[in-house]
């Protein structure tokens, strides 16, 4: 949520930010801006340069002048908190004389506390945020340095955030912090790159260093140097990002999510790829941290993610109550924090996010780990917060997913829970004809992927044909459940048409009333042991005069239509039967227009509560 890209060096600093925040737009578009700190004069500061604009990066860029010349700055893209999207709660934000400027990422809890204060001293907001109190702390702190500074204004802060600051006073260094927003650090030749997410630096440098919580850095054009708000030296080894800048890019396709849902097949194999054990019929997963004498003394599993990854989870939670046989179930993260949990020595708890960052996951990690939990991540993001803040886990391997509309990332989470479900299930009671029956159809899925992408015309053209409903109910039952939530979700963001989701044995409780011809359900039928009662669930459908779009493995003669996707082993069914509903959603919303990419009030990484 929100995205920030700061750099030091030599070149034009302008068209390096504004390219940088072009990357990190997906984390927020409702606002941006930049400041640069121009030439200094002989024995004078370089004074502050700024401009803001309301809307997405290209307004911005149409705002900056042509003679805004120099070689360092700080820019932002915002996801509106405290404070409507306009210029003036636009980042970054600047104190009385012009002389600090800050961006941040997260939230200050007690902004209307400082606030108070501050205006009571005299100083004047000219924002709603609560970002700019950071910045009137900063520039009234009694100290020497601007690191100094820094740490001075942090002490009186309660909350998150993820923070750039350039003075006036000090033009030859940018000065970051981080507590619970992500600051990466770009380090290049005699240039140096700040970003809240790999996306802004790629272009420029694969060797980058994660700030972690409690930590700050200073960056000068030759060098940098992290220590923590306490002061003390820490040491940072830059690391090398495995995502190529290419993978950003969006590769002929229109729009990422359609780029993203083209190349699962490809991302699937990736996840495979190394990890299956033929000789044993299982899989190896490298960085669990979970021997088999422990895997063996797990009693519980609890999945924990939100929307997309928790839908996820709940197939994982099946997936793992099928192979392994180990009780398995999920929440969203986001409840299971506020609600006191007990947390049990013998469960084994599994935080799932593609971002690795999302807030109401990671405050969850943090609670089961104070309580003593043992806490595995199936996370995208390499290096993020959650995926540090694990004992152990594993990377779904997707690749970068820049739209902010979920797609590859659920798939490939998926196939991770099934690795790590084969996993657990041959160190436990799963046979060896059993391990080698899902090892066979994992291996099967890429193919049956490209499959299901070939039929995209076809999807299309009933996309349009339900274009025109105003709501509209999707049903699964078990392991079909999950998977019309998910498909639900995908419409509902993408296209802004209302839908939900229910269990098909749930219909005749209460949804049934809403059956009519103007309300169409999407069912998912598995050909499995539950085939029959899906079939009745459409019937009683039918009966009101619903119209059904079937998702099945044949043509069901109840519906008035049929995507026909591929058979796999039941248990991997919901891997595939998903596909179909992302196009479904994707050219709904191309049919009417939708920003596809960039959701009404949507951000990809939600970093606050
Ligand atoms: O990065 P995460 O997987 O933790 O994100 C969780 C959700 O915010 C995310 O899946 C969201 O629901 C997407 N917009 C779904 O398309």
């Amino acid at each position: 949520m929100c995205g920030i890209v700061g750099y030091i060096g030599r070149r034009d600093v302008a068209p390096l930010l504004l390219e940088g925040l072009q990357r990190l737009e997906y984390r927020g578009y409702d606002s941006a801006g930049i400041v640069i700190t121009g030439k200094a004069a002989a024995g004078k500061p370089g004074a502050l340069k700024m401009v803001k604009a309301k809307g997405r990066v290209r307004e911005l860029e149409a705002k900056v002048p042509k003679r805004f010349a120099g070689t360092t700055g700080i820019a932002h893209t915002r996801w509106a908190t405290h404070g409507a999207p306009s210029d003036e709660n636009a980042h970054p934000h600047l104190d009385a004389e012009n002389k600090v400027a800050v961006v941040h990422n997260g939230i200050i809890d007690n902004a209307s506390e400082l606030r108070a204060k501050l205006t009571a001293d005299g100083i004047v907001f000219l924002s709603e945020t609560d970002t700019e109190v950071l910045v009137h702390l900063i520039a009234r702190a009694q100290a020497e340095t601007l690191e100094e500074k820094v740490r001075e204004a942090l002490r009186h802060v309660e909350g998150t955030y993820g923070i750039a600051v350039l003075h006036a006073d000090f033009n030859d260094r940018i000065v970051v912090a981080r507590n619970g927003s992500p600051v990466v650090l770009g380090i290049g030749e005699k240039e140096m790159f700040v970003a809240s997410d790999v996306a802004a630096l790629v272009a420029h440098t694969r060797q980058v260093v994660t700030l972690d919580d409690g930590e700050m850095a200073t960056l000068k054009a030759d060098d940098f140097r992290t220590y923590t708000t306490e002061g003390s030296t820490t040491t940072a080894t830059p690391t090398t990002v495995e995502w190529e800048a290419e993978s950003y890019d969006m590769g002929g396709h229109d729009t990422y999510m359609h780029k993203e849902i083209s190349e699962q097949a490809d991302a699937v194999d990736r996840v495979l790829r190394g990890r299956i054990d033929d000789r044993f019929s299982t899989v190896h997963l490298g960085g669990l941290n979970l021997d088999a004498r422990e895997a063996r003394g797990v009693r519980r599993i609890k999945i924990l993610g939100c929307g997309t990854s928790y839908h996820a989870g709940q197939i994982g939670a099946q997936l793992i109550e099928e192979l392994a046989r180990i009780p398995a179930d999920a929440e969203p993260a986001s409840e299971f924090r506020y609600r006191n949990p007990v947390v049990d020595p013998d469960t084994l708890y599994v935080a799932v996010s593609q971002s690795g960052e999302t807030y109401d996951v990671l405050a969850a990690v943090q609670e089961l780990k104070r309580k003593g939990a043992r806490v595995l991540g199936v996370v995208n993001v390499v290096g993020s917060a959650i995926a540090r803040e694990a004992d152990g886990g594993t990377y779904v391997h997707a690749g970068p997913e820049v739209c902010v509309v979920s797609t590859k990332c659920f798939t490939n989470t998926v196939v991770a829970f099934a690795l790590l479900a084969l996993h657990l299930g041959r160190i436990r009671d799963l046979s060896v004809a059993d391990g080698k029956r899902i090892i066979d159809g994992l291996r099967r899925l890429p193919d049956q992927i490209s499959e299901i992408l070939a039929n995209e015309d076809e999807i299309k053209r009933l996309a349009a044909e339900y274009a025109d409903a105003k709501s509209m109910m999707f049903i699964g039952r078990v392991r079909g459940y999950p998977v019309a939530r998910e498909a639900s979700l995908k419409l509902k963001e993408v296209s802004y048409i209302h839908a939900e989701a229910y269990p098909a044995s749930e219909l005749k409780h209460g949804p049934l009333a809403l059956i009519e011809p103007a309300m169409p359900t999407v069912a998912i039928v598995p050909d499995d042991d539950l085939l029959e009662k899906n079939r009745a669930a459409m019937e009683e459908i039918k009966a009101r005069s619903g119209r059904i779009l079937a998702v099945a493995h044949q043509v069901q003669e109840k519906a008035d239509h049929t995507i026909v996707v591929p058979k796999n082993e039941n248990e991997l069914d919901p891997i595939l039967m998903g596909i179909p509903l992302q196009l479904f959603a994707y050219h709904t919303a191309l049919a009417m227009g939708r920003d596809i990419d960039k959701p009404r009030n949507l951000a990809k990484s939600v970093t606050v509560e």
